[in-house]
């Protein structure tokens, strides 16, 4: 695939999440407008949508055809990974005024309606998630939506199973074991500045805020699939990898990026007095690991006989992004 084939696919790639995460957007209508409002305004600021392309990628890697219940969770993983950066903006956290090219959630409307539209948008990932199973029966549902005509009982309680573990795993790996209990480490750390952070520790905070949802993304695309045990675990593997990379490269860009492009401010790190990988392990050392564990990813990614070359490219381009 050259050049031009790759960004055309990764542009099509991400406006169909766009679209579909438009399509689930919450009405801004009711006395409660605002948290609605202040919803949709962090959905709708951009962002690269790598976890929505990452599940539908490896969805089709592993099979999948293009359907609704897919799309569901598309909607839902974006909601979530928005949410989490609604929180993590806020001033008790790491303080941020910018974020996507705007001023953050927090900024235009207020810490506490910060506080809310982030609670609105993990919750709403769920309800958006679980309208999952009315695609697939009707009948659970009473919804008009469903194409379970077309599917054998036998097929329906395959898929409603698929969908059941594919919810958990995003619950599990979205919460205080998961993404949560990684953000709730690198505050404290934060606290714990005079002291040196060992290897260990920041990667249990790199694996857990940033890979757990990264390995959500594309177990839940693997599950949906209807993949085997074996390649969810060996597809929870690569996504650390990857994870792991895609937060040291943050790291890395948060001391040599440049504010416009990423859409976030740089320094960040440096002011709230974060222990990174690039203050632990040096620049060069922090570069040459994101290579390392993004070709370990796709060495992973080459066990699978499904297309992949999409997706093994686009982890390569994350080693030297920009944004
Ligand atoms: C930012 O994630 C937070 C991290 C986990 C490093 P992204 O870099 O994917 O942010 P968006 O979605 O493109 O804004
Ligand atoms: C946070 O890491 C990852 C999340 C779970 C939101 P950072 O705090 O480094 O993310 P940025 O740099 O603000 O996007
Ligand atoms: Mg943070
Ligand atoms: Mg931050
Ligand atoms: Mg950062």
């Amino acid at each position: 695939m050259n050049t031009k084939e790759f960004d055309d696919r990764l542009r099509k790639a991400a406006e169909r999440a766009e679209s579909v995460l438009k399509s689930h957007l919450p009405a801004e209508t009711g006395q409660q407008k605002e948290i609605f409002e202040a919803m949709n305004y962090s959905l709708m600021a951009g962002g690269k949508r790598l976890r929505p392309i990452l599940m539908e990628e490896t969805y089709r890697m592993c099979g999948g055809k293009q359907d609704k219940v897919i799309g569901c969770f598309m909607a839902a993983i974006e909601m979530i990974h928005t949410y989490s950066l609604v929180h993590d903006d806020l001033p008790a956290m790491d303080n941020d005024r910018y974020r996507r090219g705007r001023e953050t959630t927090w900024y235009v409307y207020g810490d506490a309606m910060g506080i809310l539209a982030g609670d609105g948008l993990l919750n709403y990932a769920f309800e958006t998630a679980l309208k999952a199973v009315a695609y697939v029966d009707r009948e659970m549902c009473g919804n008009e939506v469903s194409d379970s005509a077309a599917l054998s009982d036998g097929e329906k309680l395959a898929r409603l199973r698929s969908i059941w573990r594919a919810i958990s795993v995003l619950a599990g790996k979205a919460g205080a074991f998961g993404m949560i209990g990684g953000q709730a480490v690198d505050i404290m750390a934060e606290g714990r500045k005079q002291e040196e952070m060992t290897q260990e520790q920041l990667l249990f905070i790199h694996e857990h805020k940033t890979a757990a949802l990264i390995q959500a993304a594309m177990m839940v695309g693997a599950i949906l699939a209807g993949a085997s045990e074996g390649q969810v675990t060996a597809l929870e593997k690569c996504a650390y990898n990857i994870g792991i990379a895609f937060q040291i490269q943050d790291d890395i860009l948060d001391v040599v990026g440049d504010s416009k492009e990423l859409g976030k401010p740089v320094g960040s790190d440096a002011q709230n007095h974060k222990q990174t990988y690039v203050t632990l392990k040096g620049m060069e050392q922090a570069k040459t690991d994101v290579e390392e564990l993004s070709r370990e990813a796709i060495r992973i990614l080459d066990g699978f006989e499904g297309e992949h070359e999409f997706l093994s490219q686009l982890i390569l381009t994350l080693i030297h992004r920009s944004k």
